[in-house]
Parts: structure tokens; sequence; C-alpha cells
């Protein structure tokens, strides 16, 4: 029986006007988990397309500072690369800077994976903090309110990287992932963990991301060589937000920019 999956799509013009999209989809996430359940629990991605968004989410002069109720909010990262938190390719160290440091979250809130660690203990320790967290038994997977992810031209997203061994982990939360197209080792959740979310959605920007998009969201399931075609929230949100420049080959928009991308898998 195929399955049929939707995703919605937003697209802005430019990248400035996605940063205040996806800062409005932040909060209003995280509003409505604080009121469905007294929390928000976050994962969010690293790289350098959320860096505006988190940018205007800190800046006391926008709105969204002062509607995000940081003090009910629990972040944590999709992936991280195994590097101390002070490396410049930490996701911890970018979001530090560009939020972290600029708003009134406790340490307490804050769940970093170590990337400074050996992987798979770093993988370990992660996953252990999230049963713990989310108080898991057995095979229970973590229930992220809300999960941002990017993608990467080459079809990645979190660090769920095309033909690598993680794509294959359907029993852990998170894992050590060797990437060799980068020669390095990350940490990532895996897709279950990341399907087992309430709602997720995609930031993606630029033009050179446009044919990556249309092979992912409309093309035939390769999910080896795509992985971001893993990505289908059990809670059916699935949002794409997009600028113009990455939205290019879908087809246009219906009203305020909004449309909707089916495909049968
Ligand atoms: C990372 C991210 C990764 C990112 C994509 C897109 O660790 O780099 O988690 O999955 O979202 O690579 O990165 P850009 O936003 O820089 O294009």
């Amino acid at each position: 029986m195929p399955r049929l999956i939707r995703a919605i799509y937003r697209v802005a013009p430019d990248a400035q006007a996605l940063a205040r999209c996806a800062a409005q989809h932040f909060v209003e996430h995280a509003e409505r988990a604080v009121a469905a359940r007294g929390r928000a629990r976050i994962a969010i991605s690293g790289g350098s397309t959320p860096k505006a968004a988190f940018a205007l989410l800190a800046d006391p002069a926008e709105s969204w500072r002062a509607r995000m109720p940081w003090s009910k909010l629990d972040l944590w990262w999709v992936d991280e690369r195994c590097v101390p938190p002070d490396h410049s390719d930490s996701n911890y160290r970018m979001t530090r800077e560009t939020l972290l440091d600029h708003v009134p979250l406790a340490p307490g809130q804050i769940h970093r994976i170590e990337g400074e660690l050996e992987p798979e203990a770093a993988a370990a320790r992660y996953e252990s903090a999230m049963r713990n967290h989310f108080r898991l038994e057995g095979a229970e997977l973590p229930r992220f309110d809300v999960v941002a992810l990017g993608m990467g031209p080459d079809g990645h997203t979190a660090s769920l990287f095309p033909h690598t061994q993680a794509l294959h982990e359907l029993g852990r939360i998170a894992v050590a992932n060797y990437v060799a197209a980068k020669s390095s080792w990350r940490i990532t959740l895996t897709w279950p963990a990341i399907n087992s979310a309430d709602a997720v959605f995609f930031l993606i920007a630029g033009a050179d991301k446009a044919q990556t998009v249309h092979e992912v969201w409309m093309g035939p399931k390769d999910a080896e060589r795509l992985p971001s075609q893993l990505i289908r929230p059990v809670g059916g949100i699935l949002t794409l937000l997009l600028d113009r420049a990455a939205a290019a080959l879908l087809p246009a928009p219906e009203a305020e920019g909004c449309g909707t991308l089916e495909r049968k898998e």
C-alpha cells in the first residue's frame, strides 16, 4: 500500500524574510507546546542557515524574544560535529554565539552533545540524557515538540549523510556516524528519533539546493542518496520553509506563498 508523504511549503522572497518566517515558526510551536504540555522540547540544527533566525529570536528589538516562553524551553541539537564546544565547527558554539549568550535559558535547559568526547561515548551519553529527560522505557523514542532541520545540497539532513551507516540505525536515538565525504565523525539523531517529533520543519535557502529540494520532495524515493526523504514526522506535520531560490523548481505556491507537496512511496 503506497504511503502518501505530504509536505507543506512556505516560500519567503529572500533569506532575511525566511529568517523572520523561521523565528515565527519557532515561537508558534513553542507557545503551542507550552499551552498543551507546559514545556517546549525543541531540537535544532547547526550549519549556517539557522544563524539569522537565532539572531532574530535573541534580538530585544524584535517581538519574538518577548513572546518565546524561555523558562519552559528545553533545547536539544539534532547533530554535532565531533569537536570541542569552543571549536569553530561546533554547532553548539554557533548557537551559543547567536542565541544562548543573549537569552534567559538556564544551563539545565541546554542539552548539548558533548562533541569533545570519543564519538560513541558522546552518542551514548546524549541518548542517555534523552532517555532520562523524556523518561523513555525500552524502545520508546523522544517526542520533541518541534525539530528544526537544514539540508545540504547532497540531500543530507542532521548528520544523516548519503550512504552512511546512520541511515540504517533504527533501534537507537542518537549515534556516532563516520562521514567519509568530510573525513570526520558526527553525532546525530537517528531518523526514527526525528520522525517521532510532533512537528518537523526544514529551513532551506539558496539556489544551490533547488535541484535537491525538487528531487527530495518531488522525485522518486532514493533515501540512500537523499536521506532527507527519510523525514516524515509521525505527528504528520512536515513543513518546508524555503527562500525563493531554494524553491525555484517547485510548483508556484498558491495563496500567501504556501503550497503542498505530496509524494507516494
Ligand atoms: C550541521 C547541520 C546540517 C545542516 C546542513 C545545512 O551540522 O551542519 O546540522 O545538517 O543543517 O548541512 O547546512 P547550512 O544551513 O549551512 O546550509
